[in-house]
């Protein structure tokens, strides 16, 4: 017999329920005006998606996937060139390169998820181009340490922030650091759309042009002049005309999140658990996720489920041991330790309070047992 869910992992009918007149008041614009490619709406939420996230410049696409590969090719990242990205992310980043023609260069992470500095100093050599940093489950890469890394080596940085929107170090937000930030507005992302959606943000104004341009098969919207061979790859404009509602609910929503990852902590602290707080001055976690690690791995997640409580294992296996995608697989020791250990506990601002006490009554039970 199948467990009943007693907390789910995500819960996209909540927001609807809280956000519905305001969703449906912007559905019903855009329907009675047929405006659904490259207007107001589009352009309203790229103004307010810079301003939140502190660039000059924003760009709606399809997707994280379209953010990077055009960051790259804006970039001029081109064959023969060579792109560090960290082993453990969400398969996307790596991709990106490989699709452009470029060869990625994997480095392992440290405990905070992200890339480590010594390996990613290690791995620079004469064909390095660039670097892709990844802000995973909310908590950034040490930006300051990339940025100087990257102006000795003269290293292009793309930063993937599409787990990470609203996260900062000392006060300046992730995607504002590199020459473009990358955002994905994919369904469970902390802001996001109601089908696939991503940005590019920068501060560079020809980046900005060039992407705008190519997002639309390379045609200069003003002048009609072709560019280049591009693509076809804009949001959608009802989904920014959604995003924008949601847009203005995010800086509640994170403060939620972070609340709830200090109930977490509070009650899970002395167990023997690994979790997400890491005690960097000036460094902003919100929370995308709330991945404990645990030596019991899939005991530990099984017993969730078991229970009712919907948990995430990302990425039991890295994506570099995937054959079909042809990667060399050098050894990431921290990348393979947590690959065995993750578990991401149900974290979203509607969560509610006796959920995430059963969540915590659950993972005590877990240890209680053993
Ligand atoms: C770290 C990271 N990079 C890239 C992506 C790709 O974004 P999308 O699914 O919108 O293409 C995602 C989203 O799933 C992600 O989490």
């Amino acid at each position: 017999m199948e467990t009943a869910v007693r907390v789910r992992f995500v819960n996209p009918q909540r927001t609807y329920a809280q956000l519905r007149a305001e969703l449906d008041a912007a559905y019903h614009v855009v329907m009675s005006n047929g405006e659904f490619i490259d207007r107001s709406q589009l352009r309203q939420f790229e103004t307010n998606l810079a301003a939140f996230v502190g660039t000059r410049y924003a760009v709606g696409l399809n997707s994280g996937y379209d953010a990077l590969q055009l960051s790259l090719r804006a970039t001029g990242i081109t064959a023969g060139d060579e792109v560090i990205v960290p082993a453990h992310t969400f398969v996307a980043t790596c991709s990106a390169v490989v699709n452009v023609g470029a060869t990625p260069i994997l480095v392992d992470v440290g405990d905070d998820f992200n890339i480590d500095l010594d390996a990613l100093t290690r791995a620079i050599g004469p064909r390095t181009k660039a670097v892709i940093p990844v802000h995973l489950s909310g908590f950034m890469a040490d930006m300051p340490a990339v940025m100087e890394i990257a102006a000795r080596h003269g290293l292009v940085v793309i930063e993937d922030a599409c787990q990470s929107i609203g996260a900062s170090i000392h006060g300046r937000g992730a995607g504002s650091w590199g020459n473009t930030g990358c955002w994905s507005f994919y369904p469970f992302k902390m802001l996001g759309g109601y089908g696939d959606g991503g940005a590019v943000t920068t501060n560079d104004a020809e980046l900005a042009a060039w992407i705008r341009r190519m997002r639309y098969n390379g045609e200069d919207r003003t002048t009609g002049e072709y560019h280049g061979h591009g693509f076809t790859c804009l949001l959608d404009n009802l989904q920014a005309a959604f995003l924008d509602v949601k847009l203005k609910h995010l800086p509640t929503w994170i403060r939620r999140r972070q609340a709830i990852a200090a109930t977490y902590r509070q009650h899970l602290a002395d167990l023997p658990l690994m979790l997400p707080h890491y005690e960097r001055v000036g460094f902003d976690h919100v929370y995308q996720n709330y991945t404990v690690r645990t030596s019991h791995g899939n005991a530990f997640s099984n017993y969730l489920k078991g229970q009712g409580v919907e948990v995430l294992t990302q990425f039991r296996k890295p994506y570099y041991r995937h054959a079909a995608l042809m990667l060399e697989d050098r050894g990431y020791p921290v990348t393979e330790a947590i690959s065995r250990e993750v578990c991401s506990l149900p974290m979203y601002p509607e969560l509610e309070d006796a959920e995430i006490q059963y969540v915590i009554d659950t993972v005590k039970s877990f240890f209680a047992s053993r």
